[in-house]
């Protein structure tokens, strides 16, 4: 049997995830049965006739706050049909520039649950009681403002997804990756040999794997230090590299 992951989104914009979550790695990934992905509409957790999401924050304030009731209406609803399936309850994440930042570690973390519910922030913000008491972790993608969660968690899906086994094809090398190992990735090349008087380093042709892998150390280290010298302060495995 597949072991494959589910993951939920609860959106206000469900029809944003068509496109990405259909084309390519992650289309083929839904299409083989390793991912279920469900996208949720959280007007429709709603009971007045507009649908209302959002109110004005008490203690005023420019901008709209989500309300609380559709939110925990849908977390509770959406867990409690997985449970009626017998399926694992999922971790409720919500999406927003106030959370931990996410990165490749957190990715593979993620990759490893069975069951994930993302929510999509919208507006100036969301009713405190909802991270109180309805959410488990709050993600920000990086430190800048998007216009909501959606774009934010198609970024975690993907991220997890391409982790997911069986997604990428068995030849391809997720250890190599940058970042998976705190490093940013060595230069790679392909044919032809020579282009516009451009050569291939001669070290990629000579067919000494031994040499070729310590090159490309090296070249992941320089690279690193020079565009990213914040991942080796961090990363104290990358530190006792540097040291040996
Ligand atoms: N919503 C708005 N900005 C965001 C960010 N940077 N990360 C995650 N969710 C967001």
């Amino acid at each position: 049997m597949i072991n494959s992951v589910r993951i939920d989104i609860l959106t206000l914009f469900p029809d944003m995830f068509a496109g990405p979550f259909n084309e390519s790695i992650i289309g083929r990934a839904v299409e083989r049965g390793l991912v279920h992905i469900s996208i949720h509409n959280l007007r429709d957790y709603t009971h007045d006739r507009h649908h209302t999401v959002d109110d004005c924050p008490y203690g005023g304030g420019v901008g709209m706050i989500l309300k609380p009731e559709p939110l925990f209406e849908a977390v509770e609803s959406i867990k409690s049909a997985v449970i009626q399936r017998g399926e694992a309850t999922p971790r409720v994440v919500l999406l927003t520039p106030q959370g931990g930042l996410f990165c490749q570690h957190i990715a593979a973390e993620m990759a490893n649950l069975k069951a994930l519910l993302l929510i999509c922030g919208h507006y100036e913000g969301i009713d405190e009681r909802v991270r109180e008491h309805l959410i488990d972790d709050e993600i920000s993608i990086g430190d800048y403002v998007l216009t909501g969660g959606e774009l934010a968690a198609m970024v975690v899906v993907d991220a997890i997804v391409r982790l997911l086994p069986g997604v990428l094809g068995a030849d391809s090398a997720l250890n190599e990756d940058s970042h998976t190992n705190g490093l940013l990735e060595y230069p790679q090349y392909t044919r032809p040999r020579e282009y516009r008087g451009w050569e291939v380093p001669p070290i990629l042709l000579s067919g000494n794997h031994a040499e070729i892998a310590r090159w490309r150390g090296e070249q992941s280290l320089s690279r690193t230090r020079q565009r990213r010298p914040d991942l080796l302060a961090r990363d104290s495995d990358t530190k006792a590299k540097r040291e040996n």
